[in-house]
């Protein structure tokens, strides 16, 4: 009798060990088979790159990833996230070619109830309230141009002999993103507005759309050097890109020193933030990246397991339940070793 008690009580043990062994690694399987999309505007823009780069490195051990390159088209990304729902994806992140233009997306994504978290190209507010599971991750613009327009403005106060030729003003040039892109004229009149409210007299002698794009920022400051030479004492660029753009055209005419003017970027890419320490740039504006990627890797395993996105509000701010903004940070070459190990 003893004996079969023993039995039963280590059969009722193994039984118990092996239903909650069983329930734990189904339970990992499950997250496994997770699959989730990703589509980007273009992949050959550094800082998309680096930011997709943060999100597979956060989620590659628990989520299944599929990423794709919409190389500029639209036509291209509304493809690829049909693709990406016949395939089984639980959640869609897009990074829209045209963020004016979702709707193709909006209604695949609605027909067959999958969550789509846009991402660092923002829909107007009319189209993200299509659809209660449509969400957008990114961060605050105008916050990027003010911090800019306040480093730069900090230097011109704290180094009189940025002012080159002592007029009192200081003479500018522009490097613009993007036309139509939420970030592009944001931050060009809020780091413009930071510098005259820190009372810089300003004088704008250039002006150019450079598209996020190095070698077109370097192509119109090259320009700029030929039709002003010598009177440019600031460069602000709203890209980290556009700025490394601009060095080389100060590079290429072989212009150094104390001849260059004081220049400043937005993002804090791997040579971004390189370009701050080595004194190139005076500084640049760091758009979180880990911390975007961070949010988008929780929201997604959230909406795919049907969970409810009140789970994230410890770590994250979800405004009006369908937003979340990373803040900014200043980098200048007193703080870039902090970003530089992130
Ligand atoms: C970044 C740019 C990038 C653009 C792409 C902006 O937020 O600052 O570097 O090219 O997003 O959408």
């Amino acid at each position: 009798m003893k004996k079969v008690l023993v039995t039963v009580v280590i059969v009722t043990a193994l039984a118990i060990v092996f239903l909650f062994g069983c329930k734990n690694s189904s339970k990992v399987a499950e997250d496994k088979k997770i699959k989730i999309g990703i589509t980007v505007y273009d992949q050959y823009d550094t800082y998309v790159s680096e930011l997709v780069k943060c999100f597979e490195d956060i989620a590659k051990d628990e989520l299944d990833l599929v990423i794709y390159n919409a190389s500029q088209s639209q036509q291209t990304q509304n493809t690829q996230v049909q693709k990406m729902i016949d395939d089984g994806c639980s959640v869609i992140c897009v990074n829209l070619v045209d963020r004016t233009d979702p709707s193709a997306v909006i209604d695949k994504a609605r027909k067959n109830n999958v969550p789509i978290i846009f991402f660092n190209r923002e829909l107007v507010s009319g189209d993200i309230g299509r659809w209660n599971k449509l969400f957008y991750v990114g961060a605050d613009a105008v916050q990027s141009g003010t911090m800019q327009g306040e480093m730069a403005a900090m230097s011109c106060i704290t180094d009189k002999s940025i002012d080159k030729n002592g007029d009192g003003m200081i003479q500018f040039v522009m490097l613009e993103g993007e036309a139509g892109h939420q970030d592009s004229i944001v931050r060009s009149e809020n780091s413009v507005n930071a510098l005259i409210e820190a009372g810089i007299v300003l004088d704008r002698v250039g002006y150019a759309i450079a598209n996020w794009n190095r070698a077109q920022a370097q192509t119109k400051m090259a320009q700029f050097l030929e039709n002003y030479p010598g009177e440019i004492e600031l460069v602000l660029a709203n890209n980290d890109d556009m700025a490394l753009g601009a060095i080389d055209a100060y590079d290429a005419a072989e212009i150094i020193g104390s001849d260059r003017p004081i220049i400043l970027g937005v993002d804090g890419t791997d040579e971004g933030l390189k370009a701050v320490r080595d004194d190139k740039m005076i500084g640049t504006v760091y758009n979180d990246k880990e911390g975007q990627a961070r949010a988008m890797f929780r929201l997604a395993k959230v909406l795919a397991l049907g969970g409810d996105i009140s789970e994230l509000s410890e770590e994250f701010t979800v405004e009006d339940g369908k937003y979340i903004r990373l803040p900014y940070a200043k980098v200048t070459a007193g703080n870039v070793n902090k970003f530089m190990k992130k």
